[in-house]
């Protein structure tokens, strides 16, 4: 090696070492900024592990002793709590009171919230003496910006207190100013804001160190950069609580009534009495939760009030369609106010936290619990659970009427393999971002208080212990401020999982975020002993504890425990006429009516029907799965609905005609909860006879077919999701009597039906359609109500399809359906494309839409794009008009078509009217890999029609 090759040999092997020091040097950086004639001298400080491309909220340091930046205390705090510290000094002649000076350190903060590292509304002031005074001076100015402020010494700014009610303000005092700060921060206290005052007889300037080294500072300072606040209520009861009470908080019992998991809660009272239960679930009734509330509070030894939960799924006890049935409503309004007549009557049967809405996407008819759900789309799913969760809060959790919304399952626990529940989850998290958590932000974004974690794993790690998708997303990202439950022993699940024993899956669990244990009791038997071996600190289990008693002094408990729990209100709220109307109303809009050939519906009243089916007059299974406070007896069945309604002329012909399943087994195994397959004492032959004799009488059949309750739902899986057997052998011999066939179908699921669409004359989906279900479905039969429901997931031909859904990727041979198929992606047995696709529903009249215009061709900002549509048939109907974006060509590869908007329309025969969609750059927007949310410029197609698949194409460029 020449000498020459040897110094270039070493330089490479120093330049790791060499690479360190500019990030070094970069720690500390030294700036000037210029404002009329002023200049400030200020020094930034990054905190250790500085990252670029993470926002990161900006501490405005403005003390007499700015220049130590080697002040232990505040390095330290920077370790666990990134912050970029920004400490302005003034220029030596100037006096920090001044109005330019002022100017400039406002005008230094905006050009800093510029930078795109820093959060633009996370400000963090600490201030003393002076600095102090200019921490009160900037509360008033853009107490919009700011999160959380400390004053040490430094008397406060006029007004600022009173604009300071939504900023958590400690102030350190003693001294000269003691007085004036004390004042204001009474008033911030007493007005409802967050603040808290330390006096220090001796304060002074001095005083800095012992105020930054207090260790309760800046976990408090930073508690906004956590998404926690809290209240002076809150803190003090925290104060007083011992470690048992607080731990005693986290934990969530059930003591029966609704047993919705595998284990039941013990000693339930005694452990109330001890101040070991923070909530309790399934237990509903005003007077029996009073009294249960009354231990809490007279025989516990700090009286704290518990919250009481419930499954409130679709409906309290007037309830309504199930969820997938809901969604295909599409009406927004109809489900926002779905949400506040359940919680208006939940609410007046003792009940103030509801686990609803569930959100999760579902792309797999197999799974069971697909009808608890909103379908297949984000879009959709994300605007619905918006809305279910202001229907529940009304944004207002003082009021006695509205409760907390629990969202749930945190995340993706629609996407088991195989469609199993509490399956393995594994997706990319491209695809986790774009297209399973839409939903869950929307609920946080509308306020929800709290949220569920889910039983499955994501990307190996249970949701339950997944700091990455708890405190990382939920609250950094989407800033959730309510409390995390989990689900039902799904921290004792982690055990099953194999990540280690209950103390060991408890402390990951709280650490990860999880503030409530939901029956499991891990938290409360293992968490004093991970507190002493250092597997959890006090600080987590205080924070946890904040947050249920956080949300206990919203709902007002902390003043009156017993608002909830009003016989009055229960007598006349549950089961309120105008709540079954309601009921009746969402029934028939829920329905989707997915073939009607020869326009054999709507039903002539004066017809002779022959009423046939084991649903036709099955009042045990008209609510569907998760009614777990509904009276089956109050039911409105099939047979009664169509009786009701029949003219004096008409007939009704009833035979049950066919078991919903004849195999005893399997009908055990469904009617957990109930007799829902009762198999008859009649032979299958016998009632298939009985069936067409009385079709042999009829005009028209009527055939009420499909699912029991609980063959959907929780742990309802199913690997065939055709009608039964016993179903379709009633249904092929009423085929053969050449009458006309309308299959009424209750389902909780997408069911595969390519048997019954060739064969069926007509096929109404009513899903299951709730305790008005018999009056909901005669008023769409006969034609009271034209029906509007659109699919909110893709029916399969087959389930080797699964998944199908309409936003599907392109492939790189994609198969258009025609000609040779070799090396394209399809199958050799059935078509790529499901049998009825999303978004898809007919009406009794028909609707056609003109040609699609759009504003522009380039987009800039936003464009219009309009569609004329009219209604060309007989009847009054309603139309769903929606909007499928396509981005052509991205950095990644994007779905082929998805849903962006969609508008209900209203049109008497013969009108019509102009639809317009903006398209604004928000919604050309998607997580690319590295999660960033960017629009990116370029082509687009945009597609308009009635469903996923007859759509209307026209294009644009976006280019900003
Ligand atoms: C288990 C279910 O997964 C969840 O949805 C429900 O809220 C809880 N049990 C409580 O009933």
């Amino acid at each position: 090696m020449n000498l020459f090759s040897q110094l270039f040999y070493w330089i490479l092997l120093l330049s790791p070492l060499t690479k360190e020091m500019p990030e070094r040097e970069t720690k500390y950086q030294n700036g000037f900024f210029e404002h009329n004639g002023y200049t400030l001298d200020y020094q930034l400080l990054y905190p250790e592990h500085f990252d670029p491309t993470h926002p990161y909220p900006l501490l405005v340091f403005l003390p007499e002793q700015a220049s130590s930046a080697e002040n232990p205390a505040l390095e330290n705090a920077l370790k666990s709590y990134p912050a970029v510290l920004l400490l302005p000094r003034k220029p030596e002649e100037a006096s920090w009171t001044t109005e330019p000076l002022m100017e400039a350190v406002m005008g230094l903060i905006a050009a800093q919230q510029q930078l795109p590292h820093i959060h633009p509304d996370r400000l963090y002031l600490l201030g003393a003496a002076t600095g102090a005074t200019m921490v009160w001076e900037l509360l008033g100015r853009i107490p919009e910006k700011i999160a959380a402020a400390v004053s040490v010494g430094g008397s406060p700014a006029l007004d600022a207190g009173s604009r300071s009610l939504q900023v958590p303000v400690w102030a350190f005092h003693g001294g000269k100013d003691a007085a004036s700060s004390l004042r204001t921060i009474e008033r911030i206290q007493t007005d409802g804001g967050p603040a808290k005052i330390s006096v220090f007889p001796q304060m002074g300037h001095e005083m800095l160190d012992t105020v930054l080294a207090d260790p309760g500072l800046f976990p408090w300072l930073f508690s906004k950069f956590r998404n926690e606040v809290s209240s002076p209520r809150v803190e003090a009861l925290l104060a007083q609580m011992t470690l048992e009470e607080k731990i005693g908080q986290l934990n969530l019992v059930n003591q029966g009534g609704a047993v919705t998991g595998t284990v039941i809660s013990q000693e339930v009272e005694n452990k109330i009495r001890q101040g070991q239960v923070g909530g309790i679930f399934g237990t509903r009734g005003a007077a029996k939760l009073r009294k249960i509330q009354q231990i809490a509070v007279e025989e516990s030894r700090l009286g704290i009030p518990l919250i009481t939960g419930m499954d409130v799924i679709h409906g309290h006890q007037t309830v309504f369609p199930i969820p997938l049935g809901i969604s295909c409503t599409w009406d927004l309004e109809l489900i926002e106010r779905s949400a506040r007549i359940a919680a208006r009557e939940a609410t007046a049967d003792g009940l103030m936290w509801n686990f609803s809405p569930m959100v999760d996407i579902s792309r797999d008819p197999r799974w069971g619990r697909i009808a608890e759900s909103n379908g297949e789309d984000p879009f959709l799913s994300a605007a619905i659970s918006a809305a279910m969760v202001r229907g529940y809060q009304q944004n207002d959790l003082s009021d006695p009427t509205t409760m907390a919304a629990c969202v749930k399952h945190y995340a993706a626990y629609g996407a088991p393999e195989g469609g199993r529940d509490y399956g393995t989850v594994d997706m990319g998290k491209v695809k986790l971002h774009n297209e399973y958590l839409p939903p869950y932000k929307a609920a946080v974004d509308a306020g929800v208080a709290s949220v569920m974690t889910s039983f499955n794993v994501v990307d190996y790690l249970p949701a339950t212990a997944n700091d990455e998708l708890l405190n990382r997303v939920l609250r950094e990202q989407w800033g959730f401020k309510g409390f995390v439950v989990t689900d039902y022993t799904s921290v004792n699940e982690m055990i099953a999982h194999g990540l280690g024993d209950l103390r060991e899956v408890s402390a990951r669990s709280l650490k990860a975020g999880v503030d409530m244990d939901m029956v499991g009791e891990g938290f409360l038997t293992t968490l004093q002993a991970s507190l002493e071996s250092g597997l959890v600190a006090v600080e987590d289990i205080d924070r946890a504890c904040r947050r249920i008693l956080l949300i206990k002094e919203k709902l007002g408990l902390l003043d009156d425990p017993y608002r909830y729990f009003d016989e009055v209100r229960a007598e006349k709220e549950i089961l309120a006429a105008e709540h079954r109307a309601f009921a009746r109303e969402l029934g028939a809009k829920v329905q989707v009516l997915l073939k009607n050939e020869g326009n054999v519906l709507p039903l002539q009243k004066s017809a002779k029907i022959a009423l046939v089916g084991p649903l036709a007059d099955s009042r045990r299974n008209m609510m569907g799965t998760w009614s777990v406070s509904g009276d089956f007896d109050k039911s409105v069945t099939v047979l009664e609905g169509l009786q009701a309604q029949i003219g004096s002329e008409g007939q009704l012909f009833y035979a049950k005609g066919a078991n919903i399943s004849d195999d005893p087994a399997f009908a055990a195994r469904v009617n957990v909860f109930g007799q829902e397959i009762t198999i008859d004492p009649r032979s299958p032959e016998l009632m298939i006879q009985e069936a067409l004799e009385a079709a042999e009488k009829a005009d028209i059949i009527v055939a009420v077919m499909g699912e029991a309750a609980d063959m959907s739902g929780e742990a309802s899986s199913m690997a065939d999701i055709s009608l039964q057997a016993s179903q379709q052998r009633l249904l092929r011999a009423l085929k053969g009597t050449g009458k006309p066939i309308v299959l009424v179908l209750f389902n909780g699921r997408p069911m595969t039906l390519v048997w019954e669409n060739q064969n069926m004359d007509a096929i109404l989906d009513v899903w299951h359609t709730g305790i008005e279900a018999g009056n909901a479905i005669a008023d769409v039969l006969f034609g009271e109500v034209n029906p509007s429901g659109k699919l909110s997931t893709s029916f399969p031909v087959h389930v080797g399809q699964i998944p199908v859904y309409h936003s599907m990727l392109n492939t790189g041979r994609p198969w258009d359906g025609t000609g040779g198929p070799k090396f394209k992606s399809n199958y050799l047995d059935i078509p790529n494309d499901p049998l009825y696709p999303f978004g898809y529903g007919l009406s009794y009249t028909t609707f056609e839409f003109g040609t699609p215009v759009l504003s522009a061709t380039l987009m800039q900002d936003k464009i219009a794009l309009s569609v004329t549509v009219k209604n060309t048939g007989t009847r009054a109907g309603e139309e769903t008009v929606q909007l499928y974006l396509r981005d052509v060509a991205a950095s990644i590869s994007r779905p082929v078509k998805e849903l962006k908007g969609f508008k209900k329309v209203f049109l008497e025969p013969g009108a019509s009217t102009t639809v317009r969609f903006i398209i604004d750059q928000d919604l050309l927007k998607f997580y690319n890999s590295n999660l960033d949310f960017v629009a990116e410029p370029g082509e687009f197609q945009v597609f308009v029609g009635p469903n996923s698949r007859d759509v209307q194409q026209l294009s644009f460029t976006y280019n900003p």
